[in-house]
């Protein structure tokens, strides 16, 4: 079975029904020539456009000159109230301060340490999932912020404080659809910019919440009995060039991106993963036959290979970041075509990675293709997790954590496709299914 892909619009449509298309889904707002494109066009009174899927372009922008692309700040601004300024919306030396600080937490060594927090998040997927028809994007939800509470500060996700941020962050998400629109239709700069007051109101919850967690942090690294997790590492970490470490408050920034960028997009690849495995019976059983000889030891994840490949595929049918956005800060030429000073450059993993000139069966699941052609085939055209400088530092950790997950959950339960329920993609802040991801879950014999 072909997994399901978004409806295109027709190829002819005025501005008004593109604009009220964009504002409904950025994904079912575009024409189907976007898969076969090298690049794309768009031209409004108010701003220009250009979508690149032209691998020399990509790699312009997010590899050779990152520093001429940058992030622009109408398309950062929706952010702005929960997350001040985190790596996630700076620019030039405040976000390579930054970036020095944070990368190190995430290197290859940490990972190692970070295992086992993964390894009982994941027992507790399993243990909070029970048999029966249900929606598995909100387990997988509660199922990756618990990673991210265990990792980062050391609680599970029963604590009280992380609970209390788990559901506003829900409740920021419910109200924050309008962030589709201002992302990537960036209004004049004259029109007054309002932010919904339940996502403010939500937006400082959470950081009251995070502050709260990030100042006993600090009292307990003063008093020699912080944990050693993410938390401590970032907290104690200078910037090797400035000698500046993050003040406390410069920490809450960081830690609800965190959160954010590290919870919902996780969350979205597993739940994808689920039911690319519900709908292809002979890949789920392969993955539960690797999960049979899962070991609690760093080590086990070198005998999950085929499970890392179904999570690979599932990023790549299902991006969690479907598009990102860059503005131009001086004018260029792309692909013979004079682009402007202050024009926007959209790079869409969703439509690279099902790109016709790029991939061979495009729109398949299959995760052999990982073990074959996929690999050359990626540089070209794979970017879940963004490349070059700006590349998501979480990259490492997200792929650990959604194959241990994934080995953990299809190790104890069958997953299989609900009649009737084919799940629609649509963007979100992540790429989520319109109504959710519904699946049957029946324990495995012996589990
Ligand atoms: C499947 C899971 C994940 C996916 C698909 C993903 C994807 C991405 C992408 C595409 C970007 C670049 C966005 C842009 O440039 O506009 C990004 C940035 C980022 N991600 Fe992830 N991410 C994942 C998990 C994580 C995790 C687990 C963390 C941390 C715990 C994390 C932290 C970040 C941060 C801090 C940035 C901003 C980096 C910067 O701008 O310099 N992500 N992520």
């Amino acid at each position: 079975m072909t997994p399901p892909k978004p409806e295109p619009r027709a190829e002819k449509v005025s501005l008004f029904t593109h604009l009220r298309l964009f504002r409904r889904d950025i994904l079912s707002a575009q024409p189907a020539r976007l898969y076969r494109a090298w690049m794309a066009e768009f031209r409004t009174p108010f701003f220009e456009s250009y979508l690149c899927n032209d691998p020399s372009l990509v790699r312009l922008v997010l590899d050779e000159r990152p520093a001429d692309f940058p992030k622009s700040d109408r398309v950062t601004e929706g952010l702005a109230p929960l997350l001040g300024r985190s790596v996630f919306v700076t620019n030039g030396a405040e976000w390579q301060h930054q970036r020095r600080i944070i990368d190190p937490a995430f290197e290859g060594g940490r990972l190692r340490e970070a295992f086992p927090a993964i390894w009982a998040a994941s027992e507790a997927a399993v243990a909070r999932m029970g048999a029966g028809e249900q929606e598995v994007e909100l387990a997988a939800s509660h199922a990756a912020a618990d990673v991210i509470f265990r990792t980062l500060f050391s609680i599970p996700i029963e604590d009280r404080v992380a609970q209390a941020v788990f559901h506003e962050f829900r409740a920021y998400q419910r109200s924050a659809p309008i962030l589709n629109l201002a992302a990537f239709l960036p209004l004049p700069r004259w029109m007054p910019r309002l932010h919904r007051r339940t996502t403010r109101r939500s937006a400082s919850v959470i950081r009251g919440l995070i502050a709260g967690l990030t100042a006993d942090r600090a009292r307990a690294i003063a008093a020699g009995t912080a944990p050693e997790d993410l938390a401590t590492k970032i907290m104690t970490t200078p910037d090797p060039v400035t000698g500046q470490g993050f003040t406390t408050d410069e920490m809450v920034d960081q830690v609800a991106i965190f959160f954010l960028a590290g919870h919902e997009t996780s969350a979205s690849a597993l739940s994808w993963a689920l039911y690319l495995l519900a709908t292809h019976p002979d890949a789920q059983e392969r993955v539960a036959a690797e999960a049979a000889g899962l070991r609690p030891e760093f080590g086990t994840l070198g005998s999950l290979r085929y499970t890392r490949d179904v999570f690979r595929e599932a990023l790549r049918l299902y991006p969690p970041v479907p598009m990102m956005v860059r503005e131009t800060v001086q004018a260029e030429t792309f692909r013979g075509r004079a682009v402007r000073k202050g024009a926007q450059v959209v790079i869409s993993p969703w439509h690279l990675h099902r790109h016709e000139r790029i991939w061979d069966r495009p729109d398949e699941f299959d995760p052999d293709r990982w073990a074959g052609e996929g690999r050359e085939t990626a540089r070209e055209g794979y970017l879940p997790f963004s490349r070059g400088p700006r590349v998501c530092p979480g990259a490492g950790f997200a792929m650990l954590e959604g194959t241990l997950m994934l080995a953990h959950l299809v190790r104890a339960f069958r997953f299989d496709a609900v009649e009737g329920r084919v799940p629609v993609p649509t963007a979100h802040l992540t790429v989520r299914a319109k109504d959710g991801i519904w699946l049957r879950v029946a324990r495995r014999d012996g589990a």
